[in-house]
């Protein structure tokens, strides 16, 4: 059973950003944002053909365990973040397009799905190569949790990645409001109570 929080009530960590529920519209949107051979290469994650990459996401929209909200700049669609199972835990997994990198925009994306889905643990598999992504997983919290190898490609090869995980649930400060992106509590409190 998936529990998520009414974001509406939270609003935006910081000016600008904020998730709504992805929607068909934004599947072409997505499917040029994984076109970008930078991202790619992060990522370590092999394109899909656009039939492909609808027809993965059609599935993704008709699974209501899948957590997948677009990430926008007031009314432009800049990413999307998704939390699915795998193997039995659940995980997280996001992207931003290249035009908008550098502008905390992921951090501040997760900062405000990590109030909206409020399981715990929450796990991530990265790239050992992603140095990106784990800055911004350990900035909203996430810590070392061991390492794997991704599953092979479509050509058969996997990379090395570092697996972190999520138990602490955010700060809030003395209005109850969320407090800035970045400030979670870690390890020491596993409880995930707001
Ligand atoms: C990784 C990714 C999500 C980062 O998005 P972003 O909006 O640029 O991230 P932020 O601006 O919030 O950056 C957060 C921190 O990471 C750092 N960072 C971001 N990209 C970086 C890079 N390529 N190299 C080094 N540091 C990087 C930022 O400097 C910032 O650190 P700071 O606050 O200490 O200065 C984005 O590059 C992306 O979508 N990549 C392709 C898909 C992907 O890798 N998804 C994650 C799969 S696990």
């Amino acid at each position: 059973m998936i529990q998520c929080s009414d974001l509406r009530e939270w609003g935006p960590m910081t000016p600008n950003v904020l998730l709504r529920d992805v929607t068909v519209e934004d599947l072409p949107i997505f499917f040029e944002h994984q076109l970008e051979p930078d991202a790619q290469y992060m990522a370590a994650f092999t394109p899909k053909r656009k039939d492909d990459f609808t027809a993965h996401w059609t599935k993704i929209l008709s699974n209501d365990e899948i957590i997948k909200q677009s990430i926008l700049i007031d009314v432009h669609v800049v990413g999307n973040i998704v939390c699915f199972e795998q193997f039995g835990v659940r995980e997280i997994g996001y992207w931003i397009d290249k035009k908008y990198w550098g502008r905390g925009i992921a951090t501040s994306a997760l900062s405000l799905f990590l109030l909206k889905v409020i399981e715990r643990p929450l796990f991530a598999h990265v790239a050992k190569r992603n140095i990106g992504s784990l800055r911004v997983l350990q900035k909203c919290g996430f810590e070392m949790f061991g390492e794997d190898i991704s599953i092979p490609n479509e050509l058969g090869e996997s990379v090395e990645e570092f697996v972190l995980q999520c138990v602490g649930a955010p700060r809030f400060d003395a209005g109850g409001m969320p407090a800035l992106p970045g400030s979670y509590e870690t390890s020491t409190s596993s409880q995930c109570n707001f």
